[in-house]
């Protein structure tokens, strides 16, 4: 059979058309799901062979059993793949430079004593919801820095209040301030689609923003508004106390670790907040910028995928 490489980035046009199911009618549902993960390991740079066959198995569900349905990577009229051999299902992850261990330093401006406080006992998982709405309101009010006088809505946070991870961004954009809910834009879609690469949606984890207000023209937050901001974060991740946090960005890492590197070269390496591990990633306006590095988002996604099945 014609053997294809699908490159990383933008794919042909038609190649959604060109995976098809060799499995029964009744489960179109299952592959429709299924082809949006597929597309998106497509989008990571992960190779598949036309021929390839992949099955997906749901866990049994009452009565019925596990579902499992086919889909076929069929050929692309594209360069003959340079692999002589049925390449891995994943391909071996490329390494970054190796580079000296980055300086962990604290921001000046942001208040060490503050992220390093030791936690209170956890809340009982009943008292989480009123909690966060409780806050949500407080912070609705907030005009504890300047972001405050050009704000539509505040962007508080959604997702369950006993999530086991909490995703945190940089701060709203246009679109999340006007529709008060954060990552709703282009970079939102892309991170529904990496939830999804690891079967997770939106209302099983919690998503926040390290500012809480839209910064004026999509800049960057600034030091003060971050520490002027930060506590609201702070008292989110104490209320649904999740058992990772994974940074989106370099503010989010920034804010909750003081680590004021690149995100690239603090990716892989071990940082906690009081305690809970924090899984440093780029930000998904990142690889819309460079769709290329895609492949960077699904390792950190392994990992915290990883961590949180060692942890249960
Ligand atoms: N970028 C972020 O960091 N947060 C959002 O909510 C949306 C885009
Ligand atoms: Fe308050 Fe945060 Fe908004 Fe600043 S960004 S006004 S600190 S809620």
């Amino acid at each position: 059979m014609e053997q294809s490489r699908l490159q990383s980035g933008p794919y042909p046009a038609d190649h959604r058309q060109s995976s098809r199911s060799v499995a029964g009618g009744e489960l179109a549902a299952l592959q429709t799901a299924w082809r949006g993960v597929l597309e998106y390991w497509l989008e990571c740079g992960i190779e598949f062979r036309s021929g390839d066959r992949l099955e997906f198995v749901t866990p049994p569900s009452r009565g019925r059993g596990n579902q499992s349905a086919v889909v076929e990577v069929v050929a692309q009229p594209a360069a003959p793949s340079p692999l002589p051999t049925r390449p891995p299902f994943f391909r071996p992850v490329e390494r970054e430079p190796v580079v000296a261990a980055p300086v962990v330093t604290a921001a000046p401006l942001l208040d060490a004593g503050l992220r390093d406080a030791s936690f209170p006992a956890p809340l009982p998982v009943a008292e989480r919801p009123a909690r966060l709405a409780s806050l949500a309101a407080e912070v609705a009010g907030c005009t504890q820095c300047g972001l405050a006088k050009t704000r539509t809505h505040t962007v508080f946070g959604v997702g369950s209040p006993e999530s086991s991870v909490v995703f945190v961004g940089e701060g709203p954009g246009a679109e999340e301030d006007l529709r008060g809910e954060p990552f709703v834009g282009a970079a939102g879609k892309l991170l529904d689609h990496m939830l999804r690469a690891i079967a997770l949606d939106r209302s099983q984890v919690f998503i926040a923003n390290v500012v809480k207000c839209r910064p004026p023209g999509n800049r960057n937050p600034q030091l003060p508004e971050v520490a002027a901001c930060q506590g609201y974060l702070f008292q989110q991740l104490e209320i649904i106390r999740p058992r990772t946090i994974f940074c989106l960005g370099k503010f989010a890492l920034l804010c909750l670790t003081g680590h004021d590197d690149t995100v690239g070269r603090a990716r892989g390496k071990p940082f906690f907040w009081r305690g809970i591990p924090v899984i440093a990633s780029y930000h998904p306006a990142y690889y819309l910028r460079t769709p290329g590095r895609k492949r960077a988002a699904w390792e950190d996604l392994l990992r915290l995928s990883q961590q949180l099945e060692q942890m249960q």
